[in-house]
């Protein structure tokens, strides 16, 4: 099966600022693809390109097997954008707007879907309500059914939960889940790396218009997380047994440990705090953040291939 978006040395120059710099990635049918990057880095640029908002200098790009360059028009009913800004008119009732949505996906009314899309985002109460009276998370929602009405095979998330509250953020990750199930491919950007790490069945960092890296989000993790054990002591402890890369606390209640391939197991540094009779109270493992791993990458370790 062709690959739902293909592309390939993607270059976009605005001036004299090169937005994408030879792009080159494959996003497959029924996956979540996260792209991660700081500000600026081109994440919205190429989902724009995708989307065909914006032009491309060079390069190719394919939606479900057909090329933009050949056809533009009819991948792009298969296509959902959830984007960065909001951006709608303000003239229409909440459910006018999704209708107007599918009459320009040249989908037949329908209501009964409508009130489910509604009932998902939590917007059931405002289905009435004019656009432009809504607060900034039900405009929110609602950019997220107008994306999602036409049943896209695939939602482009252009930063879905940048300045909402907690409870859209669930609502949010729980609908990602249900699409994915369905079979629908979802492509996000985000800047909390815990919901790439929560969502995330492939990771692509991004930084000045380059991919840094393309990689299943659990081998990435396996990769370059590193765990760390955390170690209370009852009491002060004058200093750690001959040998132990751990730190210790400056009041000395507490060693850091950050297990790195191919040096000490946590196993084996706990098993020398007992051996050398340390008073230990307790222990924790913390498990290897994605946002620490993307901080490493786009300091110049671990790109891979
Ligand atoms: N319409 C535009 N005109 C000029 N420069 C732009 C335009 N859109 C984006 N850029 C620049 O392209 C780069 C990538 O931007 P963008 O894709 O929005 O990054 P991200 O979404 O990763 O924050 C930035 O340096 C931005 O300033
Ligand atoms: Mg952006």
């Amino acid at each position: 099966m062709a690959p739902v978006l293909e592309v390939v040395g993607l270059v976009k120059q605005y001036g004299s600022m090169r937005a994408l710099d030879g792009v080159s990635l494959r996003i497959e049918a029924g996956e979540i693809f996260a792209l991660l990057g700081p500000n600026g880095a081109g994440k919205t640029t190429l989902i724009g390109a995708a989307c065909g908002l914006v032009r491309k200098t060079s390069g190719t790009i394919s939606l479900f097997g057909t090329d933009l360059d050949v056809d533009s028009v009819s991948p792009r009913y298969q296509v959902g954008l959830v984007p960065q800004e909001i951006n709608f008119d303000p003239f229409f009732t909440v459910r006018e707007s999704l209708r107007i949505q599918l009459g320009y996906f040249g989908r037949p009314a329908n209501d009964a879907w409508i009130d489910e899309l509604l009932a998902a985002l939590s917007l059931t109460s405002k289905a009435s309500a004019q656009t432009r009276a809504l607060s900034g998370g039900m405009k929110r929602r609602l950019l997220i059914a107008k994306a999602l009405v036409h049943k896209p095979k695939l939602v482009f998330l252009d930063e879905p939960t940048a300045g909402v509250d907690v409870e859209l953020r669930r609502d949010l990750w729980n609908y990602v889940r249900k699409l994915k199930a369905e079979g629908t491919t979802v492509v996000l950007t985000t800047h909390y790396l815990e919901e790439a790490q929560e969502l995330a069945d492939r990771v692509g960092v991004i930084d000045k218009g380059k991919l840094l890296l393309l990689e299943e989000k659990d081998a990435l993790m396996q990769r370059l997380g590193h765990k760390q054990l955390v170690v209370r002591f009852v009491s002060k402890v004058d200093a750690l047994p001959a040998g132990i890369i751990g730190t210790l606390s400056r009041d000395h209640l507490e060693m850091q440990f950050v297990e790195r391939a191919g040096t000490q197991t946590s196993a084996q540094v706990l098993s020398a705090l007992f051996a050398a009779g340390l008073p230990v109270a307790d222990v924790a493992m913390q498990p290897a953040k994605l946002e620490d791993i993307m901080l490493r990458v786009l300091k110049g370790e671990g790109a891979a291939s």
